[in-house]
């Protein structure tokens, strides 16, 4: 592919066996980028990076769980071996919680998603910074319009949610010398396997209109919507734009 908005990038996307990382490897591929497929599902990224390569794109996939920091380092070395460079590392891996009260909250939910959504975004941003320093490259966190707008019953997920965004906007100053841009996404509930974990014992169409019902545009985002918006901020297209939260959220923020 030539000409492409992501035309001689290489990409690591993370949790990029389903959903929002899976559409925006497909895209960021699409678009020229060689792509780096990282996820604990070893299978699910296979076969993401099995369907881009047979719709002509460059893609490869490595199993890594983003909380282990030797997993993060031999993701960044799979992408600098094979492909000499690493240009894109979009931070997508998260776990959701369900509702509940804080009372029930449990010590192992709130470590797991501390563990996976803030630390794991801490560690593979450690791993790929020497590499994206040399070459001036772009970070993509997928927060989530919970970070800034709460819901009740999600207290540990919309506090990681919170954090990465300051870790963000942190890395994006201590880059900045180096020519490497950090930003954020900020999606509402978004048509992916997660958002069952969301609705939780809810009746699922219940839980579907409940979510849209808080939606200004009146359906809910598609990994498709995100991907977009990801592939804006990996490209040089926003090259001066560094530090921000971009909501994919159908207005939910306002
Ligand atoms: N779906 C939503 O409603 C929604 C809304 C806002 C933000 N988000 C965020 O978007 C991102 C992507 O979620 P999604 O909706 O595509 O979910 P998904 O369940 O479709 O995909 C998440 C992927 O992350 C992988 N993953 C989980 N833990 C991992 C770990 N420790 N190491 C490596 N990979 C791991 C899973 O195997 C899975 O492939 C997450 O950060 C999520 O918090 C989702």
């Amino acid at each position: 592919m030539t000409g492409g908005r992501l035309e001689g990038k290489v990409a690591i996307v993370t949790g990029a066996a389903s959903g929002i990382g899976r559409a925006s490897a497909e895209r960021f591929a699409a678009e020229g980028a060689r792509v780096v497929i990282a996820d604990l599902d070893e299978s699910g990224a296979r076969e993401a990076a099995e369907a881009i390569a047979g719709d002509g794109g460059d893609a490869t996939h490595v199993r890594a769980d983003v909380t282990r920091a030797d997993d993060t380092y031999a993701m960044v070395s799979a992408a600098v071996e094979r492909y000499g460079g690493l240009d894109v590392l979009f931070n997508n891996a998260g776990l959701a919680t369900a509702s509940v009260p804080i009372e029930e909250t449990t010590e192992s939910v709130w470590d797991a998603a501390m563990a996976v959504n803030v630390k794991g975004v801490f560690l593979c941003s450690r791993a790929a910074a020497p590499a994206l320093r040399r070459g001036g490259g772009s970070i993509i966190v997928t927060s989530s319009i919970m970070g800034i707008r709460a819901r009740p019953g999600y207290s540990a997920y919309a506090a990681a949610k919170a954090a990465v965004i300051q870790l963000a906007r942190t890395l994006a100053l201590e880059m900045a010398s180096d020519g490497v841009r950090v930003n954020c996404l900020a999606p509402v509930a978004t048509d992916t396997p997660m958002l069952g974990t969301f609705i939780g014992d809810r009746e699922v169409d219940e839980g579907r209109a409940a979510f849209v019902s808080s939606i200004p545009l009146g359906r809910l985002a598609l990994p498709a919507d995100v991907a977009e918006a990801a592939l804006f901020l990996a490209s040089d297209e926003s090259a001066f734009i560094t530090g921000t939260v971009l909501p994919v959220d159908g207005g939910r923020g306002i």
